[in-house]
């Protein structure tokens, strides 16, 4: 008969042995997005999944899901949220219901430029944005840009007026209906998935997107005219389930932001570059306009979606609209 020793003996060294197979256990992460591998979002995931093997091999392995494989919009974050997936990198747009303050990326005309975007995004009052969905079970590890918004349509759009009685496709955010509604336009909230399709049976008449959406997607195919406008910024928060992420072994979570970090800058920089090659794409197609936006076109459409701010500032804050702009001066 085994001592009474013998088998806490035993016990205790079974639980070491599962203890060192868990500290031992390789963490899958599932990264799920919406959009193509080829675009800026897409190229970043692939380039996250590449660095986290190679140099937390063994520790790491990396799963991504592209173009709404696993999780649509709607659904990716309630998905992170119970942890079906633990990384996403939403637009912006798209956590509107999370936070107020975030909504200030969607703000037409903000920002004169992606420098503008960088500097805000360092500003404090950016970094803040990053940090305010911990309380939601969500951490914000980093911004990574598309770049500017294209508009396009069935019909020419010059004027604001070209727009009024269209039908727009826009994401799930208050801002960009307002926006829409501001040029008499007909905005429709629509899943990124089911866009092709919505423009190509007449569901909604226009959309707008960055030139590598709207190659990546072939919507050129489907809008025989596009405005160059640049009208506002599409950029993505990468959010990982706090919990999660909290309970990552301290090295391979210190690991895995060092990589987000290096990758953040590789996206950021490249993104501009990405989406002027499926511009030039797009053009050489021969399936479509592209329009060039005047800067007395530009003024029309930006007076009279001004509204959209007084309607939204108090909401988002006026500090928070007060530092995006301010950052439009280096
Ligand atoms: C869209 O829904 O239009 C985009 O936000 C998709 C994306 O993630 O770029």
């Amino acid at each position: 008969m085994r001592s009474k020793f013998t088998v806490h003996a035993l016990i205790a060294s079974a639980t070491l042995v599962l203890m060192a197979g868990f500290a031992n256990a390789e963490t899958v992460i599932k990264f799920s997005h919406v959009v193509a591998d080829s675009t800026p979002k897409g190229q970043g995931a692939l380039m996250f999944k590449k660095l986290a093997e190679e140099r937390l091999a063994g520790k790491v392995k990396v799963e991504v899901f592209p173009s709404s494989q696993l999780f649509g919009d709607g659904k990716e974050m309630e998905a992170l949220l119970l942890n079906d997936v633990q990384l996403i990198a939403p637009s912006l747009s798209k956590f509107d219901r999370y936070t107020n303050q975030i909504q200030v990326f969607d703000l037409p005309f903000l920002f004169d430029d992606m420098a503008a975007v960088h500097r805000f995004h360092n500003s404090a009052t950016g970094k803040g944005i990053l940090n305010s969905l911990e309380k939601k079970g969500m951490v914000g590890l980093a911004y990574w840009d598309n770049g500017m918004k294209q508009l396009s349509a069935k019909k020419a759009l010059k004027m604001p007026e070209d727009a009024k009685g269209l039908k727009f496709r826009i994401q799930a955010s208050d801002i960009l209906e307002a926006q829409f509604k501001a040029v008499g336009g007909v905005p429709q909230k629509l899943a990124f998935a089911e866009v092709y399709q919505a423009l190509e049976t007449g569901v909604v008449d226009g959309a707008e997107n960055p030139w590598s959406n709207a190659y990546s997607q072939k919507f050129f195919e489907v809008q025989p005219f596009f405005t160059e406008s640049n009208h506002g910024y599409l950029g993505y928060m990468v959010v990982a389930n706090a919990k999660f992420w909290s309970e990552l072994p301290a090295d391979v979570r210190a690991g895995l932001e060092k990589i987000l970090a290096e990758v953040t800058v590789e996206v950021n920089k490249s993104s501009s570059a990405l989406n002027d090659g499926d511009r030039q794409k797009i053009k050489d197609s021969g399936k479509t306009q592209i329009l060039p936006f005047t800067a007395e076109q530009r003024t029309a459409w930006q007076t009279v979606m001004k509204p959209v701010y007084d309607k939204f500032t108090d909401k988002i804050g006026k500090d928070v609209v007060d530092a995006a702009r301010a950052a439009n001066k280096p």
